[in-house]
């Protein structure tokens, strides 16, 4: 049988196999989507009839998904549905951005104020609204305690939302945020908590690991925590020093920068790739307990997720976030 979606007051007809976002999209409706893959929420819709399927609710908050929200990339209705995007007013949080500053040649870290309650975890990833366009980015600081959410956002050759936060966002611009999701937060619950914690990422991947660092040890974690920062060259890496000093200030912290090449630089630098680093760490953890957090490019995140299973990890205690981009 072929289901119709009901939208905007015009029915359309889903193909066969088709998701919800598909069929629109190839009706030529401008709807907000991103990764197509389950994971940015940029596709969050509301059902005004039928019920979503379970598979467009599987990462959905159960407060979500008790008010019948789906992900319209993942949902292929077997019955009609009626449907309806995002009332932006209700769903998103106004933020004023309260501070700008540039972390090295194509990372901006943007803090923002928001003017209502962001229910989040640091680590964890808010979408972010911007001239129309929804996008996700990792928290990478303590926002619970702060009152503020800081972003780290790498320039994107053309990219709308990146464009905007290096090129037009300033202090007191607006925005709107939606949050948090996700699964890569600290998860210890006091200072007797002494499971050892590895965090790796390139890039920006940075954001959440160092925000998961910053909670970690604001709880007094007591186990080891190692976090492996990876570029391609010594310049794509930041906030090197303040990790560094922070490494310093507790012994149960360690830091190791690394980068594909190092161009002849004099600075304390592992040259290596960032997996040849996680391999030679998971080799020698504790891996019943080991907590590990992989964050960043989603070929790397993928491979690191991989190997660590593959090296005895479970995956229950493997938590990721792979920066999927807009997929056309
Ligand atoms: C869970 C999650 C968390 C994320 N957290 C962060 C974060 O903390 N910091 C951060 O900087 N980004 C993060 N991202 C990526 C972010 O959501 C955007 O995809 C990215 O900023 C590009 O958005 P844009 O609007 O600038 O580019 P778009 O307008 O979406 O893309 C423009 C063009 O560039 C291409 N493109 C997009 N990204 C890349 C890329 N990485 N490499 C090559 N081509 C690309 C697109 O396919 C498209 O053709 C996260 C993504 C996810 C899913
Ligand atoms: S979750 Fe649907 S586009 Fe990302």
């Amino acid at each position: 049988m072929t289901a119709n979606i009901f939208f905007q007051g015009e029915s359309y007809s889903l193909q066969d196999g088709e998701t919800v976002l598909e069929c629109l999209l190839r009706n030529g409706k401008d709807v907000s989507y991103s990764c197509k893959n389950g994971v940015c929420q940029s596709c969050l819709m509301h059902s005004t009839q039928g019920e979503p399927t379970k598979e467009s609710q599987l990462r959905l908050k159960d407060s979500l998904k008790a008010q019948n929200f789906f992900l319209a990339c993942q949902c292929r209705p077997n019955q009609d549905m009626g449907i309806e995007t995002l009332n932006v007013e209700k769903e998103f949080t106004k933020g004023i951005i309260y501070d700008k500053e540039m972390l090295c040649h194509n990372v901006v870290a943007i803090h923002i104020k928001p003017l209502a309650d962001i229910e989040a975890r640091p680590g964890q990833y808010i979408n972010l609204m911007v001239e129309g366009v929804v996008r996700s980015y990792s928290i990478a600081n303590l926002s619970n305690k702060d009152g503020v959410i800081t972003l780290h956002i790498r320039k994107i050759a053309n990219g709308i939302v990146s464009s905007w936060a290096h090129d037009k966002a300033k202090t007191g611009d607006s925005v709107l945020l939606r949050g948090g999701m996700g699964d890569c937060f600290y998860l210890g619950t006091n200072n007797e908590n002494s499971f050892p914690i590895l965090l790796a990422g390139t890039g920006t991947g940075l954001a959440p690991l160092e925000a998961i660092v910053l909670d970690a040890l604001d709880h007094g974690h007591k186990g080891k925590i190692h976090i492996i920062h990876g570029g391609l060259k010594p310049s794509d890496l930041y906030h090197m020093e303040k990790l560094q000093s922070l490494a310093d200030s507790y012994e149960n912290l360690s830091y190791t920068p690394c980068v594909l090449n190092k161009e002849n630089s004099v600075i304390d630098i592992y040259e290596g790739s960032l997996d040849a680093i996680v391999n030679s760490a998971v080799s020698t953890a504790d891996k019943i307990n080991l907590r590990a957090y992989f964050c960043g490019a989603p070929e790397m995140v993928n491979l690191l997720k991989k190997n660590t299973f593959i090296a005895g990890v479970s995956s229950k205690h493997i938590f990721s976030d792979p920066f999927l981009q807009k997929h056309t």
